[in-house]
């Protein structure tokens, strides 16, 4: 049997434009059926095509949708028992799908891998590279990394999910001028990167603050620096050694967080990664003419643009060097030429917009010009986290908050509260929730808002029971795994649900229209890469849930109702739990 696709309302699309072509009433222009879901008060989906095809016709959309209507209706393609089909105001047509429909749907989805193959459509065998969290070596994360590790990981989990090979690939920053500064003060003060464990990276920090302090009071110093960067740009092994070690040191401070938030990267192709490849940029560009000298400089400037018309971008400074953008080049190269990109989606804060619009605009013309395919590129920017008085986060010191130490107050403000609420667990599995709430309410906190807006970190709210937080979802999924637990079922289990009769009760059918949402708020989350999207739907779908179990007993005499009932608690666990993996997130069974 095939399994019904119309989660998506693209079955239903297709169906419509057939029935479509087979009237004369609609052989004339041009007719798109347009099927979209529709407001649940009227239905599950609605094809809003007839307006804009009377219109090219000038004729009433109301007449041709009551021929349209019929036609679906006389189809045989819908039938009665599935589909209540109504005509609305000026000729709009909702699809209402039927309780026996919405039963046939959960027995065809049942699992975390049925629910992605129905979410393989628009990315299916796409390979996107994901360039996420990208930190500068030298330095330790801090809050202003997390949004882009975060999103990051979200996303490129939803578009696996959905069928995409996704690569993650993490740019770090690790090439640069600051490296002459820092061997400088290393050699200086005779320093052990090896020696410091934990402390090598704020060393490396006191370091670099230290050494540009020198190197701004005294010119000799900066000499000096500029020379052992110039030994390190042409391979000296000494300064590649030091220069290696702070790579390896701050790696090994990065990899704590990654292992905290459960990341891992395919790649890790940071800036120095493509130091022999900026050759071929400048090269390619100027013979291309997308690049011009500029005062011994070598510039791009893009005259249909507004802006960038005037100002340029820089790929190579008067004095030779690189840059950031030029590295940009080589790596959006790099991406379609070793990766065969079809798409990539970088994540870096708001204020690197224009630096990402004219890398891309340039790399789309450099593609055309050399006849190669143009990947999709998106730069998936957002805004900034705020402390509680609404200003920039920062420590009392007016340092900015270290991920690590983020973390373990988060930890440890979660201990108290599990200690509050569930004193007599076992301390093992006490410190487990602790560890899990404390790092996912962070998480979750930051998707769950909309990415380009600014946010206000308030730790009571982030960790509190009620709202739209992680310890409210993962509170709703251990509810359901506890009801399960006590029936000592599995939840999903295929004997429980045989007997299930369509849903019948307002609550049931409420929550079973709100879970058959779960693939097309997938596509929703990814059409503008908002992992909001999906944490609204999680926290909606936890509120219908709750509505359904105070309404509706589950363990009731009649074998079919509680069957079904069940159906829809484990479909529930299912969904939220997908969610919450889909985000990045950890789901616990008790809590
Ligand atoms: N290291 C950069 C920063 O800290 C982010 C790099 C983002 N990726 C890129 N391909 N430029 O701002």
């Amino acid at each position: 049997m095939q399994k019904p696709w119309f989660h998506l309302g693209t079955e239903i699309d297709k169906a419509i434009v057939e029935i479509a072509t087979t009237l004369p009433e609609f052989a004339e222009g041009d007719f798109k059926a347009e099927v979209r879901p529709a407001d649940p008060r009227f239905g599950d989906f609605q094809a809003n095509g007839v307006l804009p095809y009377a219109k090219q016709l000038k004729t009433n959309p109301r007449t041709l949708g009551e021929i349209l209507l019929a036609a679906i209706q006389a189809s045989g393609r819908f039938p009665k028992g599935e589909y209540q089909i109504e005509l609305a105001g000026p000729g709009f047509i909702n699809f209402k799908l039927t309780p026996t429909a919405l039963l046939n749907w959960f027995k065809a989805y049942r699992t975390e891998d049925d629910l992605s193959e129905a979410a393989k459509d628009t990315y299916a065998g796409k390979t996107i590279v994901v360039d996420f969290s990208s930190p500068n070596t030298a330095k330790q994360m801090h809050v202003g990394h997390i949004r882009s590790t975060v999103i990051g990981e979200a996303l490129s989990r939803l578009l696996e999910f959905c069928g995409a090979k996704v690569v993650r690939d993490n740019h770090i920053g690790d090439w640069g001028t600051q490296f002459g500064i820092l061997i400088r003060q290393i050699k200086k003060e005779n320093i052990d990167l090896d020696s410091l464990g934990a402390e090598a990276v704020p060393t490396l920090e006191r370091l670099y603050k230290e050494g540009s302090n020198e190197t701004r009071g005294s010119e000799t110093a900066l000499q000096e620096a500029r020379d052992e960067l110039v030994l390190l740009q042409n391979g000296d092994d000494t300064n590649t050694r030091i220069w290696e070690k702070t790579t390896e040191v701050s790696w090994k401070s990065f990899q704590k967080v990654y292992d905290q938030l459960g990341i891992h990267f395919d790649e890790v192709l940071g800036e120095s990664f493509y130091r022999d490849k900026v050759e071929r940029v400048y090269q390619e560009l100027s013979e291309a003419r997308i690049a011009e000298e500029s005062q011994g400089a070598l510039v791009v400037f893009h005259p249909e643009h507004p802006r960038f018309k005037t100002q340029p971008m820089m790929l190579r400074k008067s004095d030779g060097a690189s840059n950031y953008a030029t590295t940009d080049m080589a790596t959006a190269l790099h991406r379609v030429e070793h990766f065969g990109a079809d798409a990539f989606i970088i994540l870096t804060d708001a204020r690197q917009r224009d630096h990402f619009e004219q890398i891309f605009l340039t790399f789309k013309k450099w593609m055309q010009h050399s006849g190669k395919p143009l990947p999709e590129m998106k730069h998936i920017y957002f805004g900034s986290i705020q402390g509680e008085d609404g200003k920039a986060i920062k420590t009392r010191s007016g340092e900015p908050v270290l991920l690590g130490n983020l973390f373990d107050e988060g930890i440890e403000r979660a201990r108290n509260i599990v200690q509050d609420k569930n004193p007599d667990l076992p301390q093992e599995e006490k410190d487990q929730i602790a560890e899990v709430v404390g790092i996912e309410a962070i998480r979750y906190a930051d998707l769950s808002q909309n990415r380009t807006s600014d946010y206000k970190f308030q730790w009571d709210k982030l960790l509190s029971f009620e709202g739209n937080t992680a310890p409210y979802l993962l509170y709703a999924i251990a509810r359901i795994r506890s009801i399960f637990r006590k029936l000592d079922l599995d939840p999903g289990s295929i004997q429980a649900e045989a007997d299930a009769t369509p849903f019948v009760t307002e609550t049931e059918i409420a929550l079973a229209r709100k879970l058959l949402g779960f693939v097309n708020t997938l596509d929703l989350t990814l059409a503008d890469m908002r992992p909001h999207v999906l944490c609204n739907y999680l926290f909606e779908l936890s509120g219908a849930f709750s509505s359904f179990y105070n309404a509706d007993k589950v363990m009731v005499d009649q074998p079919d109702i509680q069957a079904r009932r069940l159906l829809l608690c484990a479909r529930t666990l299912t969904i939220l739990e997908t969610g919450c993996h889909l985000l990045g997130m950890r789901t616990l069974e008790r809590m």
